[in-house]
């Protein structure tokens, strides 16, 4: 089937072909034959590269131009919303019918809003956490939605994030019963049953576009699926690295996926070595610039450093521990061919487009506190090894994994490379998830009775595959909490929210979240410190992954907690239950990384003392900056007047990193938490002693170039001469530095 002779505007034809797609590949077609573009909801599961996307990218152009309809896009990842969002702009010059272009929006963050904003776009891109809160604060433009794509649907298995996706569907499906649902998927056993819950046609290909050789390799061979082997040099020690090298010298690139962050950054390390032999002049200097890059951005730590150094060599590593703009250096440099080794752990997997000749996976087991090792599933083998072989950049794909035995070579051939993806199960059942969403319910006024709530859960996935009797207890022991902790009422049939229960379902916090709130606030003592509202939010179930104490610090906390006890609005467990006092400990630790981030410790002694990586801890600033923001809230429905000021202050320092005296400064644009302190070391305290300073004064703080210091002159209020701007251009020109500040 060509693209050419497809019911679809000459517009988007052209888009599509000058994008190098001409012919449509298999499941493609398969889609548009089962109506794709008549409006037929569908469930898309087809192996990794198969072009899924295509087709989503088609529905959604026939709905906003020829039917002026609205689409939202869902996606469980951030990376991949932002990829997709970039993908979607080859189209962004195309006109409606109304003369307009088509207009694409990405949101992703700040749960307590109903972003109206996003009501003027024709595509939306979400998470599906941002989709779950768009629908509790009602946005009304959601029933103007004609398409729901969800992407990665296969999704609904995580035991953590499964539920939320399952749940925005569930109530997309009810409030929009006329839409359009297209699920795009992973190649998985029940695709049939997802779609009879999303009354779909089910669509289950095997077709990939690029052939990828599957196999297990054993010492310096490996064996492939079609029959293949071949034999790699013993170079190293190391048969991956051996593998990688193979592949570089043939012009590939290699994607290592480690078990932990920790081997991550050894396959890095070790691979530079050999890697480095292999780079020219020429990309040797443009590596150095990539690695300058990450060296100048942010706060300079350990593990930038050792970044920067690899990129060096061609090699990066990439794991939750670096900051997302660093992950995002990394993936595009890897894209751009510039970088010939990603060694990285399995959060890279899902979806993204890589240019991947070789995926080495180096283990299938897995490590998580609280279950010990255990086997990946076929679901996340076929993910990370559907990385290699894409369209658009390799014509082949290989992926390995490794193993230490003959016996563990069979074992995996047949349990991995062989074995057909698991069915995917609905993770509704988590007591906790289940009251959120259950509250969400009621709050977001979608059900106004008990028999209501029931029904709609029986409209659910878990309903759909376990049974409505199943269900119905669950929800019953969810609706039991939340009346005990005074979030709904009960009138005759009728049931509704109370404030606190609206609240805390706007909020977008655990319920239980809001409890510990709640019951802190007002039990607070007279001795206040910023440590007690750290603490506060360290207890919540909202931050995770939690702190343990390490053995040596468990009598540095406890004796901390002995001398501060007076200041924790939680009560101290006592010492004889084992458990929760060394959880309590583990929250002092979390509040102590806090602490030492506001108190402005630098980041590599916080990565030295509490081993909390910068990603760890802006993912954790992140959380507790919105724990706290609902901690202002709740303070404000409860009437604790006296505490607002003091927890909107905590607030902006925990956001900045900064101590208190610094806050008027890095309130401006562009003034981060080194530029401040510099500025406040250099003598400039507050806004009006910037105002009052010349432009060329600013300039001779550290870290203070003539475009920052224009810029905190604009915000400042003070006048900058046209001479005198010039005459500095002159003097300062070729001095200037790039030091861009988080
Ligand atoms: N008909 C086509 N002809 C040529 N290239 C295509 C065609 N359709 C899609 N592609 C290219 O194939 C690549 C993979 O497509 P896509 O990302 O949609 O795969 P996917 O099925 O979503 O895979 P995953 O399951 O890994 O997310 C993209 O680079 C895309 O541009
Ligand atoms: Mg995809």
């Amino acid at each position: 089937m060509k693209v050419e002779d497809l019911p679809i505007p000459e517009s988007v034809k052209k888009s599509i072909l000058e994008s190098g797609v001409s012919i449509l590949y298999p499941p493609q077609e398969d889609a548009i034959r089962a109506e794709a573009l008549e409006g037929r909801n569908l469930v898309l599961a087809s192996p990794t590269a198969s072009g899924k996307t295509l087709v989503a990218e088609l529905c959604a152009l026939k709905h906003i131009i020829e039917g002026g309809g609205k689409v939202l896009y869902l996606t469980p990842l951030r990376a991949l919303a932002s990829e997709k969002y970039d993908d979607f702009q080859k189209y962004k010059n195309i006109s409606k019918k109304n003369g307009r272009k088509i207009s694409i929006a990405i949101s992703s963050g700040d749960y307590d809003s109903s972003d109206q904003w996003l009501s003027r776009y024709d595509l939306i891109i979400v998470t599906n956490e941002k989709c779950d809160s768009l629908l509790r604060h009602k946005s009304d433009w959601i029933k103007e939605v004609s398409l729901v794509v969800t992407d990665e649907v296969h999704f609904l298995n995580d035991a953590e994030r499964g539920p939320t996706l399952e749940v925005t569907l569930t109530r997309l499906m009810e409030i929009n019963p006329k839409a359009q649902f297209l699920a795009l998927s992973a190649t998985i056993r029940n695709a049939e049953e997802i779609a009879e819950w999303l009354k779909a046609r089910a669509i289950t290909t095997d077709w990939r576009p690029v052939k990828l050789a599957e196999g297990v390799c054993l010492d310096d061979e490996c064996q492939f699926n079609d029959g293949n082997s071949i034999k790699v040099n013993k170079d190293d020690q190391n048969p991956a690295l051996n593998l990688a090298v193979l592949t570089i010298k043939q012009g590939g690139q290699v994607l290592i996926f480690a078990e932990t962050r920790r081997k991550a950054v050894d396959y890095a390390k070790r691979a530079a070595t050999v890697v480095s032999k292999h780079l020219s002049k020429i990309e040797k200097k443009t590596l150095s610039g990539l690695a300058d890059k990450i060296a100048e951005s942010g706060e300079r730590n350990r593990l930038n450093d050792l970044l920067a150094e690899l990129i060096r060599n061609g090699v990066a590593f990439h794991h939750a521990g670096l900051v997302t703009f660093h992950r995002k250096i990394v993936e595009d440099a890897f894209k751009e061919g510039r970088l010939k080794v990603i060694s990285a752990t399995p959060t890279l997997a899902a979806g993204v487009n890589l240019p991947a000749r070789m995926v080495i996976i180096t283990s299938y087991e897995r490590y998580e506190s609280g279950y010990g090792r255990f086997p990946i599933s076929v679901l996340d083998y076929k993910q990370m090894a559907g990385r290699a072989g894409r369209p658009k950049y390799d014509k082949i794909g290989e992926a390995v994994l490794l193993s230490r035995t003959e016996e563990e070579q069979d074992y995996l051939m047949e349990s991995y490379v062989f074995a057909k993806p698991e069915r995917i199960w609905s993770k509704l059942a988590a007591e906790n998830i289940l009251r959120s969403h259950v509250l969400a319910s009621v709050a977001s006024g979608y059900v106004h009775t008990e028999q209501g709530l029931y029904d709609f859960f029986n409209k659910t996935f878990y309903a759909h595959e376990y049974g409505s009797e199943v269900i119905a207890p669950l929800v019953a022991k969810a609706l039991m909490f939340l009346y005990k902790e005074r979030m709904i009422s009960f009138e005759g049939k009728g049931i509704s929210a109370t404030d606190f229960g609206r609240r805390v379902s706007e909020l977008y916090i655990d319920p239980v979240s809001g409890v510990v709130i709640r019951d802190a606030l007002k039990r607070r003592s007279e001795s206040l410190t910023d440590m007690s509202f750290l603490h506060m939010v360290c207890h919540t179930p909202d931050v995770v992954p939690k702190y343990y104490p390490r053995r040596r610090e468990i009598d540095e906390f406890g004796a901390y907690v002995g001398i501060h006890s007076e200041e924790f609005m939680i009560p101290i467990p006592d010492e004889t239950d084992m458990i929760e006092y060394e959880s309590f400990l583990g929250e002092i630790k979390c509040a102590h990384v806090l602490e030492s981030w506001t108190q402005e410790v630098p980041e590599d002694e916080i990565i030295e003392k509490y081993s909390v990586e910068p990603g760890d801890l802006f993912r954790l600033v992140d959380t507790v900056n919105w724990l706290l923001y609902a901690s202002f809230e709740l303070s404000r429905l409860f009437g604790h007047k006296d505490l607002l000021t003091k927890i909107s202050e905590i607030r902006e320092r925990v956001d900045k990193g900064v101590k208190k005296e610094l806050l008027p400064l890095v309130r401006l644009e562009g003034i981060g938490r080194a530029r401040g302190r510099m500025l406040f070391n250099s003598g400039f305290r507050n806004i009006d002693e910037l105002k009052q300073a010349s432009i060329d004064k600013i300039t001779q703080v550290p870290l203070i170039g003539l475009q920052t210091a224009k810029r905190i002159k604009e915000q400042v209020g003070g006048l900058i001469k046209a001479e005198e701007w010039e005459r500095l251009k002159t003097k300062k020109e070729g001095k200037q530095r790039s030091l861009s500040e988080y």
